[in-house]
């Protein structure tokens, strides 16, 4: 039985990746470490609390104690790092928490299973591997032709994207230099079920639903590549077991909108089957995002081509499963949009 750390495994992705692996696989062994920050949700895991093949352990990634316990108590075989901040907008109003996070943390993972996996000088406990789940944002902004592959230098604009190519160098330094067996993953835009309301999709479908504006940034005409989220679990699940160390992979599903056709993708959708009074009267155009990438566009033929991975989900059927997932988990949203969310809300959009 292989024993996986998933870090960040009450985050959005976190969560799916866990449900993805304990519904598949009767025999593996998941150890969530998370600090429950305001994007950390214990109720998105109700379905596995109670199974023996998972456990929880609350604890800061910064923590070294906490983790090289861990380690410690545990034979660790996989660590999928998910944990970070995760939202460009925040990046932007407090860059810092991202540093600490997303790159002081990784380092403080990569030191502890470094420790704890070294067999020898520069060799390591069999099959042992950590998979550090980045971002396409990495490599900045595309204009209207061209895809990012894995040769596409890094050109991080936001403090978000900025630490997670941080974290990325630093990765691929402990595979450089200490020959730590590691892999990257760079998706694009994911959706679906359990994603925190401050990203644009569950934005929406939330202010749909309440009769609320929808504030589209700027023109509403930059592009992002939307994967719906077990397509990316499903990816990240074969890059642990399969994907060659030292090796970078991309993911997405060549699935490019326009932030505007997904607001107008929702309206339609709920004014069809939910509430026919809702409309284009509900968008507001408002200031951009400063420094707002124009596009991105991931080139995923390498992780086809090496391990044979496909999107299952096309974007029509995931955005009507992830809107019906939200019109049927009300009680959930309600519960991350009370207390902390409702001055975010406020400071972020309430002068705009
Ligand atoms: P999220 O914000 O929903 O979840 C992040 C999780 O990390 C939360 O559970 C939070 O409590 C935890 N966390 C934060 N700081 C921590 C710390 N110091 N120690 C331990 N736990 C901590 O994020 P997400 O959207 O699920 O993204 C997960 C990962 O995937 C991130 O690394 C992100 O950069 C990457 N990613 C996200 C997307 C996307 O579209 N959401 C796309 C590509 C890559
Ligand atoms: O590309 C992968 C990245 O996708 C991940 O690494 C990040 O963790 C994740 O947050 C996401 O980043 P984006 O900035 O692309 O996602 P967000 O949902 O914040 O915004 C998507 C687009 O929608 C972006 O162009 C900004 C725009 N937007 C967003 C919000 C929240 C709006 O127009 N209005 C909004 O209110």
């Amino acid at each position: 039985m292989k024993t996986y750390l998933v870090t960040g495994g009450a985050g959005f992705i976190g969560s799916n990746f866990i449900l993805y692996m304990l519904r598949r696989y009767p025999n593996v062994k998941i150890i969530n470490l998370d600090k429950l920050t305001y994007a950390g949700n214990l109720e998105n895991l109700t379905e596995v609390e109670h199974n023996p093949n998972y456990s929880f352990v609350q604890a800061d990634i910064c923590d070294k104690a906490a983790v090289e316990a861990l380690f410690a108590r545990e034979e660790i075989d996989y660590v999928v790092n998910f944990a970070a901040e995760s939202h460009v907008d925040r990046s932007i109003s407090d860059p810092e928490i991202f540093v600490k996070t997303n790159v002081l943390g990784t380092v403080t993972l990569l030191n502890a299973a470094r420790k704890a996996w070294a067999v020898d000088d520069d060799a390591y406990k069999e099959g042992c591997k950590f998979l550090q789940v980045s971002t396409d944002e990495v490599y900045g902004s595309l204009g209207e032709t061209g895809f990012f592959t894995e040769t596409t230098p890094l050109d991080p604009h936001s403090p978000y994207s900025s630490s997670k190519a941080s974290a990325d160098l630093f990765v691929k330094a402990y595979a450089d230099t200490f020959k730590l067996p590691v892999n990257i993953t760079r998706c694009s835009n994911n959706y679906g079920p359990y994603q925190f309301p401050e990203k644009l999709i569950p934005l929406m479908i939330n202010n749909t639903l309440q009769h609320r504006e929808l504030p589209v940034y700027g023109d509403g005409m930059q592009v992002r590549d939307w994967l719906y989220v077990e397509d990316h679990c499903k990816a990240i699940d074969m890059v642990v077991r399969s994907g060659v160390p030292g090796q970078v992979y991309n993911v997405g599903g060549h699935n490019e909108r326009p932030n505007i056709v997904i607001v107008n993708t929702i309206l339609d959708y709920v004014k069809e089957h939910v509430d026919s009074t809702v409309g284009a009267q509900l968008i507001k155009h408002v200031e951009d995002r400063k420094g707002h990438d124009r596009r991105y566009g991931i080139d995923p033929q390498k992780i086809k081509d090496a391990l044979g991975w496909y999107p299952e989900t096309t974007f029509e059927v995931g955005i009507q499963k992830t809107i019906a997932w939200y019109l049927e988990h009300q009680d959930w949203m309600k519960n991350v949009t009370s207390g902390a969310y409702q001055s975010y809300y406020q400071k972020m959009y309430g002068n705009k």
